[in-house]
C-alpha cells in the first residue's frame, strides 16, 4: 500500500504538531486542518475550518490517500457530540465516498478501557471490552471507535485505530507529579490531602512529589507514553497494510510504580515525597504484544526518560503549551 498525500486533523494539537514534521521528513505531502490554534509548521497545505461544519470533511479528504484523524474536544458537554462523534462520523462518511482513500487512522485512547477507574484482572489488550471511565471525553472515545468498527464491518473501510495512553510531552510528568502548579491530569493531589502533613504543602505553597498509594500503602501502578513513542507508532502504522481493519495499543515500554516515580523525582529535584491515598485507583498496564508484533512498535522512553526530558524542558526555559486533556 503506497500512501503519499495525508490529511491530518487536530494538526495544532499535542499529538498533531509532533507528528506532522515527522511525516514531512518521511516524504509525505501533508494537508493540515487548522481550527483554533495556528498550525505553525512550514511545508504543509493549510485548510481552515471547524469539524462541526458538515461540509468540511469532504473538502479535507479530496485527492488524499491517507487520513490521520486527531481533532477532538475534551470534557465539553456542549461540543463533544458535534465535534467528536458527529465530526468522526462525517470524516468516515467522506472517506467512504472518496475514491483514493487507502487508510484512515483514528486516534483512539486507553480511556475507552477505563484505565484506573475500574479493576483490571489482566493487562489491557486490544480485546479488552470498551468500558469508558466517567465523563464525556471517554464516552466519545468509545463512540468514535464503535463507528470505526462498524465502518469496517459494514463497508470494509480501511481503518487503523491507534489507542494512545496518556501522552507525555514537555514537562507534563512534573506538572502531574509535583505539588506546585502548574497541575496536570488526575488525580488532583490537593483534593486528596486529608491530614495536616499533606495540607501544609498547599497552604504554604511548598513543593513535593506525590506518591499515590492504595489503602494499606501499596503504591499505584500506571502506564503512560512519551510523545516520541506515539510519533513512532503513527509513522509505523501509516501505509502499513497489516495494520488495517484493527486497533492497536500505543503505550510506553512498561508501566511505572508511583513509588519509583516519586523516588526518582525526589532525588533529581531534591524535594520531599508526600503520600496520597486514593481508594478509587486501580492498577493497570497496557499489553503491547500486538503492536510490537504487527506494527513493529518498540517504545523506548520509560518513566525515567519521561522525567529526564521534563526536567531538561524546564531547565532550558521551555514554556508549557496549554492543554485540556483530563489525564
Ligand atoms: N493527549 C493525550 O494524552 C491523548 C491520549 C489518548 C488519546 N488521545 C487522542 O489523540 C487525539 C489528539 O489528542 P491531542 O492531545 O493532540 O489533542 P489536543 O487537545 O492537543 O488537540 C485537539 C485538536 O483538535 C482541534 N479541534 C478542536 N475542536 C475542533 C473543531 N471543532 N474542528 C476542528 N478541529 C478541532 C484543535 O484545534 C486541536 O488541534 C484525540 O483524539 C485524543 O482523544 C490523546
Amino acid at each position: 500500500m503506497k500512501i503519499k498525500n495525508i490529511v491530518v486533523t487536530g494538526a495544532s494539537g499535542k499529538i498533531g504538531r509532533h507528528i506532522i514534521p515527522e511525516l514531512l521528513k518521511a516524504g509525505y505531502t501533508v494537508r493540515a486542518l487548522e481550527h483554533e490554534g495556528p498550525v505553525a509548521i512550514d511545508g504543509v497545505e493549510i485548510v481552515k475550518g471547524d469539524l462541526s461544519d458538515e461540509s468540511l470533511p469532504e473538502k479535507l479528504v479530496k485527492d488524499m490517500d491517507g487520513v490521520i484523524h486527531l481533532a477532538n474536544v475534551k470534557e465539553d458537554r456542549e461540543k463533544f457530540m458535534n465535534v467528536n462523534v458527529r465530526g468522526t462520523f462525517c470524516m468516515l462518511d467522506a472517506c467512504l465516498k472518496a475514491p483514493n482513500i487507502k487508510q484512515y487512522i483514528q486516534a483512539g485512547s486507553d480511556a475507552r478501557a477505563g484505565i484506573f477507574y475500574y479493576p483490571h484482572p489482566y493487562p489491557i489488550d486490544e480485546t479488552y471490552p470498551h468500558s469508558a471511565y466517567p465523563g464525556y471525553y471517554a464516552f466519545s472515545k468509545v463512540l468514535e471507535e464503535t463507528m470505526c468498527e462498524q465502518y469496517i464491518i459494514q463497508y470494509k473501510l480501511p481503518i487503523t485505530t491507534l489507542r494512545f495512553s496518556w501522552v507525555h510531552a514537555e514537562d507534563d510528568i512534573l506538572a502531574h507529579a509535583t505539588l506546585k502548579p502548574p497541575n496536570f491530569g488526575v488525580p488532583v493531589w490537593e483534593e486528596l490531602a486529608r491530614n495536616s502533613k499533606q495540607k501544609i504543602y498547599f497552604r504554604k505553597k511548598l513543593d513535593g512529589v506525590a506518591k499515590l498509594v492504595h489503602p494499606g500503602g501499596r503504591p499505584g501502578l500506571r502506564h503512560i507514553v512519551s510523545i516520541s513513542d506515539v510519533v513512532d507508532a503513527v509513522v509505523l502504522a501509516v501505509g502499513n497494510e497489516a495494520s488495517l481493519y484493527q486497533a492497536f495499543n500505543v503505550s510506553g515500554p512498561a508501566p511505572f510504580s508511583y513509588d519509583t516515580l516519586a523516588k526518582y523525582i525526589s532525588e533529581k529535584l531534591d524535594i520531599p515525597i508526600v503520600e496520597f491515598e486514593y481508594d478509587v485507583f486501580h492498577d493497570f498496564q497496557i499489553d503491547l504484544s500486538k503492536s510490537r508484533q504487527i506494527l513493529g512498535y518498540n517504545p523506548k522512553i520509560d518513566i525515567f526518560g519521561i522525567i529526564d526530558r521534563a526536567i531538561e524542558f524546564r531547565k532550558s526555559g521551555g514554556q508549557r503549551t496549554d492543554t485540556k486533556y483530563p489525564g
